[in-house]
Protein backbone atom coordinates (compact mmCIF):
# COMPACT_ATOMS: atom_id res chain seq x y z
CA UNK A 1 0.00 0.00 0.00
CA UNK A 2 1.18 3.14 -1.00
CA UNK A 3 2.60 6.03 1.65
CA UNK A 4 0.22 8.98 1.89
CA UNK A 5 0.42 12.17 4.05
CA UNK A 6 -0.79 11.79 7.59
CA UNK A 7 -2.17 14.73 9.65
CA UNK A 8 -1.93 14.15 13.42
CA UNK A 9 -4.24 16.93 15.12
CA UNK A 10 -3.76 18.34 19.19
CA UNK A 11 -4.66 20.95 21.27
CA UNK A 12 -2.62 24.63 20.41
CA UNK A 13 0.93 23.93 22.32
CA UNK A 14 1.50 20.37 22.22
CA UNK A 15 2.72 20.10 18.22
CA UNK A 16 6.25 20.40 20.04
CA UNK A 17 5.94 16.83 22.09
CA UNK A 18 3.86 15.45 19.98
CA UNK A 19 6.25 15.84 16.91
CA UNK A 20 9.00 14.43 19.23
CA UNK A 21 6.86 11.27 20.18
CA UNK A 22 6.43 10.79 16.49
CA UNK A 23 10.23 11.05 15.66
CA UNK A 24 10.82 8.80 18.50
CA UNK A 25 8.55 6.03 16.75
CA UNK A 26 10.70 6.33 13.21
CA UNK A 27 8.48 8.61 11.33
CA UNK A 28 9.09 11.77 9.53
CA UNK A 29 7.98 15.12 11.07
CA UNK A 30 7.12 17.25 7.91
CA UNK A 31 5.46 20.03 9.23
CA UNK A 32 4.41 21.14 12.81
CA UNK A 33 0.97 22.84 12.66
CA UNK A 34 -0.57 25.31 15.32
CA UNK A 35 -3.00 22.16 16.36
CA UNK A 36 -0.98 19.25 14.97
CA UNK A 37 1.61 17.67 12.96
CA UNK A 38 2.06 16.23 9.57
CA UNK A 39 3.94 13.31 8.80
CA UNK A 40 3.58 10.24 5.96
CA UNK A 41 2.99 6.74 6.02
CA UNK A 42 1.26 3.77 5.23
CA UNK A 43 -2.29 2.16 6.41
CA UNK A 44 -0.12 0.06 9.02
CA UNK A 45 1.93 2.97 9.92
CA UNK A 46 -1.77 4.66 11.25
CA UNK A 47 -2.32 1.26 13.04
CA UNK A 48 0.94 2.10 15.03
CA UNK A 49 0.43 5.71 15.43
CA UNK A 50 -3.02 5.25 17.03
CA UNK A 51 -1.61 2.03 19.16
CA UNK A 52 1.30 4.63 20.45
CA UNK A 53 0.79 8.23 20.47
CA UNK A 54 0.28 9.81 23.87
CA UNK A 55 -0.24 13.53 23.28
CA UNK A 56 -2.01 13.07 19.86
CA UNK A 57 -6.00 13.32 19.36
CA UNK A 58 -6.30 12.11 15.98
CA UNK A 59 -4.81 10.26 13.57
CA UNK A 60 -6.22 11.29 9.92
CA UNK A 61 -5.00 9.70 6.51
CA UNK A 62 -5.24 12.03 3.50
CA UNK A 63 -7.20 10.47 0.66
CA UNK A 64 -7.61 13.33 -1.69
CA UNK A 65 -7.25 17.21 -1.97
CA UNK A 66 -9.33 19.18 -4.74
CA UNK A 67 -10.73 22.62 -5.37
CA UNK A 68 -14.35 23.22 -4.83
CA UNK A 69 -15.64 26.45 -4.49
CA UNK A 70 -19.65 25.38 -3.47
CA UNK A 71 -21.57 22.36 -2.23
CA UNK A 72 -22.15 21.12 -5.67
CA UNK A 73 -18.23 21.34 -6.85
CA UNK A 74 -17.62 19.39 -3.69
CA UNK A 75 -20.49 16.35 -4.09
CA UNK A 76 -18.96 16.35 -8.03
CA UNK A 77 -15.29 15.98 -6.27
CA UNK A 78 -15.94 13.49 -3.48
CA UNK A 79 -17.84 11.44 -5.94
CA UNK A 80 -14.87 10.48 -7.76
CA UNK A 81 -13.40 9.18 -5.17
CA UNK A 82 -13.31 5.46 -5.25
CA UNK A 83 -15.43 4.85 -1.46
CA UNK A 84 -16.33 1.61 -3.05
CA UNK A 85 -12.70 0.05 -2.36
CA UNK A 86 -12.51 1.34 1.57
CA UNK A 87 -15.64 1.23 3.44
CA UNK A 88 -18.37 -1.70 3.19
CA UNK A 89 -21.53 -1.51 1.87
CA UNK A 90 -22.88 -3.06 4.87
CA UNK A 91 -20.75 -0.66 7.19
CA UNK A 92 -21.65 2.46 9.22
CA UNK A 93 -19.90 6.15 8.28
CA UNK A 94 -19.95 9.01 10.26
CA UNK A 95 -18.77 12.42 8.31
CA UNK A 96 -16.93 15.37 10.58
CA UNK A 97 -15.76 18.74 8.74
CA UNK A 98 -14.28 21.88 9.90
CA UNK A 99 -15.34 24.49 7.33
CA UNK A 100 -15.08 28.15 6.34
CA UNK A 101 -16.48 28.78 2.94
CA UNK A 102 -18.10 31.66 2.08
CA UNK A 103 -21.25 29.82 0.67
CA UNK A 104 -21.42 27.35 3.53
CA UNK A 105 -23.53 28.90 7.21
CA UNK A 106 -23.71 25.41 8.34
CA UNK A 107 -21.03 22.96 8.67
CA UNK A 108 -23.33 19.82 9.15
CA UNK A 109 -24.75 21.05 5.63
CA UNK A 110 -21.44 19.83 4.36
CA UNK A 111 -20.97 17.41 6.41
CA UNK A 112 -24.24 16.21 4.88
CA UNK A 113 -23.33 16.57 0.95
CA UNK A 114 -19.78 14.71 1.55
CA UNK A 115 -21.67 11.77 3.23
CA UNK A 116 -24.11 11.91 0.23
CA UNK A 117 -21.98 11.59 -2.56
CA UNK A 118 -20.06 8.75 -0.20
CA UNK A 119 -23.01 6.36 -0.01
CA UNK A 120 -24.53 7.77 -3.30
CA UNK A 121 -21.24 6.30 -4.91
CA UNK A 122 -21.06 2.80 -2.85
CA UNK A 123 -25.06 2.75 -3.88
CA UNK A 124 -24.10 2.97 -7.58
CA UNK A 125 -21.33 0.65 -7.52
CA UNK A 126 -22.53 -1.81 -4.79
CA UNK A 127 -26.24 -1.57 -5.42
CA UNK A 128 -26.43 -0.86 -1.13
CA UNK A 129 -26.08 2.12 0.78
CA UNK A 130 -23.99 1.77 4.26
CA UNK A 131 -25.89 3.24 7.18
CA UNK A 132 -24.58 6.77 8.59
CA UNK A 133 -25.12 9.11 11.49
CA UNK A 134 -22.99 10.97 13.88
CA UNK A 135 -21.13 8.25 16.08
CA UNK A 136 -18.00 7.69 15.02
CA UNK A 137 -18.17 4.12 15.81
CA UNK A 138 -17.28 2.83 12.19
CA UNK A 139 -15.55 4.68 9.51
CA UNK A 140 -15.11 8.17 10.10
CA UNK A 141 -14.24 11.23 7.20
CA UNK A 142 -13.38 14.09 7.93
CA UNK A 143 -13.72 16.92 5.61
CA UNK A 144 -11.09 19.92 5.99
CA UNK A 145 -12.59 22.81 4.23
CA UNK A 146 -10.71 26.23 3.87
CA UNK A 147 -12.46 28.85 1.26
CA UNK A 148 -12.11 27.03 -1.82
CA UNK A 149 -9.83 24.41 -1.12
CA UNK A 150 -10.58 20.75 0.59
CA UNK A 151 -8.88 17.99 1.96
CA UNK A 152 -10.59 14.86 3.05
CA UNK A 153 -8.77 12.25 5.27
CA UNK A 154 -10.01 8.87 6.90
CA UNK A 155 -10.28 9.99 10.24
CA UNK A 156 -8.51 6.61 11.34
CA UNK A 157 -9.00 6.88 14.94
CA UNK A 158 -12.61 7.81 15.46
CA UNK A 159 -13.24 8.79 18.77
CA UNK A 160 -10.00 11.15 20.07
CA UNK A 161 -7.25 9.22 21.94
CA UNK A 162 -7.90 11.01 24.66
CA UNK A 163 -10.35 8.28 25.08
CA UNK A 164 -8.33 5.90 26.47
CA UNK A 165 -10.95 3.58 27.72
CA UNK A 166 -9.40 3.34 31.37
CA UNK A 167 -11.12 6.00 33.15
CA UNK A 168 -14.06 4.35 34.46
CA UNK A 169 -14.49 6.86 37.20
CA UNK A 170 -13.77 10.10 36.31
CA UNK A 171 -14.76 12.48 38.95
CA UNK A 172 -14.69 16.35 38.96
CA UNK A 173 -12.68 18.60 36.50
CA UNK A 174 -10.28 15.97 35.38
CA UNK A 175 -7.58 15.93 33.01
CA UNK A 176 -7.88 15.39 29.53
CA UNK A 177 -5.57 11.43 29.05
CA UNK A 178 -3.66 13.10 26.42
CA UNK A 179 -3.26 16.94 28.20
CA UNK A 180 -1.73 14.36 31.19
CA UNK A 181 0.84 12.59 28.82
CA UNK A 182 2.11 16.24 27.58
CA UNK A 183 2.28 17.49 30.85
CA UNK A 184 4.04 14.28 32.44
CA UNK A 185 6.90 14.77 29.44
CA UNK A 186 7.04 17.97 30.01
CA UNK A 187 7.69 17.83 33.51
CA UNK A 188 10.46 15.93 32.34
CA UNK A 189 9.42 12.73 33.60
CA UNK A 190 10.72 9.11 31.86
CA UNK A 191 10.69 6.28 34.23
CA UNK A 192 13.62 6.94 35.60
CA UNK A 193 13.61 8.61 38.81
CA UNK A 194 10.12 9.08 41.24
CA UNK A 195 6.77 10.31 40.50
CA UNK A 196 4.79 11.91 43.08
CA UNK A 197 1.08 12.94 42.35
CA UNK A 198 -0.20 14.83 45.36
CA UNK A 199 -3.91 15.84 44.90
CA UNK A 200 -4.17 13.20 42.36
CA UNK A 201 -8.16 13.25 41.56
CA UNK A 202 -9.54 10.51 39.00
CA UNK A 203 -5.31 9.72 38.85
CA UNK A 204 -5.02 10.86 35.39
CA UNK A 205 -1.13 11.80 35.89
CA UNK A 206 0.30 9.10 37.65
CA UNK A 207 -1.83 6.34 35.26
CA UNK A 208 0.31 8.22 32.47
CA UNK A 209 3.54 8.32 33.72
CA UNK A 210 3.22 4.38 34.81
CA UNK A 211 2.53 3.90 31.07
CA UNK A 212 5.06 6.16 30.16
CA UNK A 213 7.86 4.57 32.84
CA UNK A 214 6.87 1.03 31.50
CA UNK A 215 7.07 2.33 28.43
CA UNK A 216 3.44 0.85 27.73
CA UNK A 217 1.14 2.06 24.47
CA UNK A 218 -1.73 3.76 25.74
CA UNK A 219 -3.70 2.13 22.92
CA UNK A 220 -3.57 -0.70 24.39
CA UNK A 221 -6.93 -0.65 26.61
CA UNK A 222 -8.58 0.72 23.64
CA UNK A 223 -10.83 -1.94 21.87
CA UNK A 224 -12.19 0.22 19.21
CA UNK A 225 -10.26 2.59 16.41
CA UNK A 226 -12.34 3.44 13.35
CA UNK A 227 -9.10 2.07 11.06
CA UNK A 228 -10.38 -1.29 12.17
CA UNK A 229 -14.10 -0.85 9.69
CA UNK A 230 -11.98 -0.06 6.69
CA UNK A 231 -11.39 -2.86 3.55
CA UNK A 232 -8.03 -2.11 4.65
CA UNK A 233 -7.89 -3.33 7.68
CA UNK A 234 -5.64 -6.67 8.04
CA UNK A 235 -6.69 -8.13 11.71
CA UNK A 236 -3.56 -10.07 12.04
CA UNK A 237 -1.21 -7.23 11.40
CA UNK A 238 -3.06 -5.37 14.35
CA UNK A 239 -2.38 -8.31 16.52
CA UNK A 240 0.96 -8.10 15.85
CA UNK A 241 1.07 -4.64 16.57
CA UNK A 242 -0.34 -5.54 19.79
CA UNK A 243 1.91 -8.29 20.29
CA UNK A 244 5.08 -6.41 19.73
CA UNK A 245 3.43 -3.35 22.17
CA UNK A 246 2.96 -5.76 24.37
CA UNK A 247 6.01 -7.68 24.95
CA UNK A 248 8.36 -4.13 24.86
CA UNK A 249 6.50 -3.30 27.93
CA UNK A 250 8.66 -3.26 30.61
CA UNK A 251 7.72 -5.21 34.08
CA UNK A 252 9.22 -2.87 36.46
CA UNK A 253 9.67 0.74 37.23
CA UNK A 254 13.26 2.05 38.07
CA UNK A 255 11.55 5.04 40.66
CA UNK A 256 8.49 5.01 42.63
CA UNK A 257 5.03 6.66 41.47
CA UNK A 258 2.84 8.32 44.83
CA UNK A 259 -0.58 9.34 44.57
CA UNK A 260 -2.38 10.97 46.94
CA UNK A 261 -5.63 13.05 47.38
CA UNK A 262 -7.64 14.43 50.55
CA UNK A 263 -10.78 13.14 49.22
CA UNK A 264 -10.92 9.24 49.66
CA UNK A 265 -13.51 9.00 46.99
CA UNK A 266 -11.08 10.23 44.57
CA UNK A 267 -8.02 7.72 45.53
CA UNK A 268 -11.32 4.58 45.58
CA UNK A 269 -11.46 5.82 41.85
CA UNK A 270 -8.08 6.90 40.98
CA UNK A 271 -7.43 3.11 42.04
CA UNK A 272 -9.91 1.47 39.94
CA UNK A 273 -9.07 3.31 37.15
CA UNK A 274 -5.25 2.63 37.49
CA UNK A 275 -6.70 -1.34 37.79
CA UNK A 276 -8.24 -0.68 34.48
CA UNK A 277 -5.05 1.05 32.83
CA UNK A 278 -3.18 -2.00 34.21
CA UNK A 279 -0.89 -0.14 35.79
CA UNK A 280 -2.46 -0.41 39.45
CA UNK A 281 0.71 -2.48 41.24
CA UNK A 282 2.92 0.28 39.74
CA UNK A 283 1.53 3.27 41.74
CA UNK A 284 1.57 3.54 45.95
CA UNK A 285 -1.57 5.15 46.53
CA UNK A 286 -2.73 7.30 49.87
CA UNK A 287 -5.44 9.57 50.68
CA UNK A 288 -4.20 11.79 53.02
CA UNK A 289 -3.39 16.53 52.91
CA UNK A 290 -1.19 16.52 50.06
CA UNK A 291 1.35 17.74 52.76
CA UNK A 292 1.82 14.42 54.61
CA UNK A 293 2.51 12.88 50.60
CA UNK A 294 5.41 10.55 51.28
CA UNK A 295 8.33 11.60 48.77
CA UNK A 296 10.98 9.21 48.28
CA UNK A 297 14.90 10.09 48.27
CA UNK A 298 16.40 9.98 44.86
CA UNK A 299 14.95 13.25 43.25
CA UNK A 300 12.31 12.95 40.24
CA UNK A 301 9.11 14.92 39.21
CA UNK A 302 6.50 16.07 41.52
CA UNK A 303 3.32 17.43 39.66
CA UNK A 304 0.40 19.58 41.53
CA UNK A 305 -2.67 19.58 39.66
CA UNK A 306 -4.64 21.77 42.46
CA UNK A 307 -7.94 23.80 41.72
CA UNK A 308 -8.20 27.11 40.07
CA UNK A 309 -11.18 28.01 40.76
CA UNK A 310 -13.26 29.59 38.45
CA UNK A 311 -15.99 31.69 40.19
CA UNK A 312 -15.37 34.76 42.49
CA UNK A 313 -14.52 34.37 45.77
CA UNK A 314 -12.86 30.97 45.14
CA UNK A 315 -9.32 32.43 43.80
CA UNK A 316 -9.46 34.04 47.51
CA UNK A 317 -9.87 30.96 49.13
CA UNK A 318 -7.46 29.00 47.26
CA UNK A 319 -4.28 31.83 48.24
CA UNK A 320 -3.32 29.82 51.05
CA UNK A 321 -3.59 26.23 49.45
CA UNK A 322 -0.98 27.31 46.42
CA UNK A 323 1.18 29.06 49.31
CA UNK A 324 1.50 25.68 51.43
CA UNK A 325 2.36 23.96 47.85
CA UNK A 326 5.05 26.25 47.68
CA UNK A 327 6.14 25.35 51.28
CA UNK A 328 5.70 21.92 50.82
CA UNK A 329 8.33 22.00 47.84
CA UNK A 330 10.54 23.82 49.36
CA UNK A 331 10.45 21.48 52.47
CA UNK A 332 9.93 18.23 51.14
CA UNK A 333 10.97 17.80 47.24
CA UNK A 334 14.96 19.08 47.21
CA UNK A 335 16.70 17.31 44.25
CA UNK A 336 12.92 17.70 42.65
CA UNK A 337 11.19 19.29 39.69
CA UNK A 338 8.65 20.83 41.74
CA UNK A 339 5.65 21.24 38.55
CA UNK A 340 2.37 23.46 39.46
CA UNK A 341 -0.26 23.04 36.66
CA UNK A 342 -2.84 25.99 36.97
CA UNK A 343 -5.35 27.69 34.96
CA UNK A 344 -5.50 30.80 37.11
CA UNK A 345 -3.41 33.37 36.36
CA UNK A 346 -3.80 35.43 39.99
CA UNK A 347 -2.49 32.34 41.48
CA UNK A 348 0.95 32.25 39.74
CA UNK A 349 2.53 34.04 42.30
CA UNK A 350 0.87 32.59 44.98
CA UNK A 351 3.46 29.45 45.26
CA UNK A 352 5.98 31.49 46.31
CA UNK A 353 9.22 30.64 44.40
CA UNK A 354 10.07 31.33 41.20
CA UNK A 355 9.85 29.82 38.37
CA UNK A 356 12.86 28.47 36.29
CA UNK A 357 10.27 27.65 33.29
CA UNK A 358 6.53 28.26 32.69
CA UNK A 359 4.81 26.15 29.21
CA UNK A 360 1.48 27.35 27.88
CA UNK A 361 -1.37 24.39 28.09
CA UNK A 362 -5.14 24.76 27.08
CA UNK A 363 -7.02 23.02 29.00
CA UNK A 364 -10.45 22.45 26.64
CA UNK A 365 -10.40 26.20 25.84
CA UNK A 366 -8.98 27.50 29.71
CA UNK A 367 -5.38 28.78 28.88
CA UNK A 368 -3.06 26.83 31.47
CA UNK A 369 0.63 26.86 32.72
CA UNK A 370 2.84 24.45 33.83
CA UNK A 371 5.20 26.26 36.28
CA UNK A 372 8.24 24.10 37.19
CA UNK A 373 10.28 25.06 39.83
CA UNK A 374 13.71 23.67 40.27
CA UNK A 375 14.60 22.56 43.79
CA UNK A 376 18.26 22.27 45.16
C1 LIG B 1 -8.33 19.59 39.90
S1 LIG B 1 -8.46 18.14 40.85
C2 LIG B 1 -7.21 17.10 40.19
C3 LIG B 1 -7.68 16.41 38.93
C4 LIG B 1 -6.75 15.33 38.48
N1 LIG B 1 -5.56 15.86 37.79
C5 LIG B 1 -7.49 14.35 37.52
O1 LIG B 1 -7.06 14.18 36.37
O2 LIG B 1 -8.50 13.81 37.93
C6 LIG B 1 -7.80 18.64 42.40
C7 LIG B 1 -7.79 17.58 43.46
O3 LIG B 1 -7.16 18.10 44.63
C8 LIG B 1 -7.71 17.49 45.77
N2 LIG B 1 -7.38 18.32 46.96
C9 LIG B 1 -7.89 19.53 47.27
N3 LIG B 1 -7.33 19.96 48.43
C10 LIG B 1 -6.44 19.02 48.83
C11 LIG B 1 -5.53 18.90 49.92
N4 LIG B 1 -5.44 19.85 50.86
N5 LIG B 1 -4.76 17.80 50.00
C12 LIG B 1 -4.85 16.83 49.06
N6 LIG B 1 -5.69 16.87 48.01
C13 LIG B 1 -6.48 17.96 47.88
C14 LIG B 1 -9.18 17.39 45.44
O4 LIG B 1 -9.79 16.36 46.23
C15 LIG B 1 -9.16 17.09 43.94
O5 LIG B 1 -9.25 15.70 43.73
Amino acid sequence: MSKSKILITCPKAIPPLLAEEIRVLGFPVLRELPAGVETEGRFEDCMKLNLWLRTGHRVLRLVKTFPARHAEELYAQVSQIPWEQHIREDGYLSVMSSVENPTIRDTRFASLKCKDAIVDRIKKERDRRPDSGPLCEGVVVFLYWRQSECAIYFDTSGEPLSKRGYRKIPLQAPMQETLAAAVVLAAGWRGDRNFVNPMCGSGTLAIEAALIGLDRAPGLTRGNFAFMHLKEFNQGAWELLRKDAESAAANSLRGNIIATDVDEGAVRAARQNAAAAGVENFIEFAACDFAETRVPEGGGVVVFNPEYGERMGETQALVPVYRRIGDFLKRKCRGYNGCVFTGNPKLFNKVGLKPSRQRTFFNSNIECRLLEFEIY
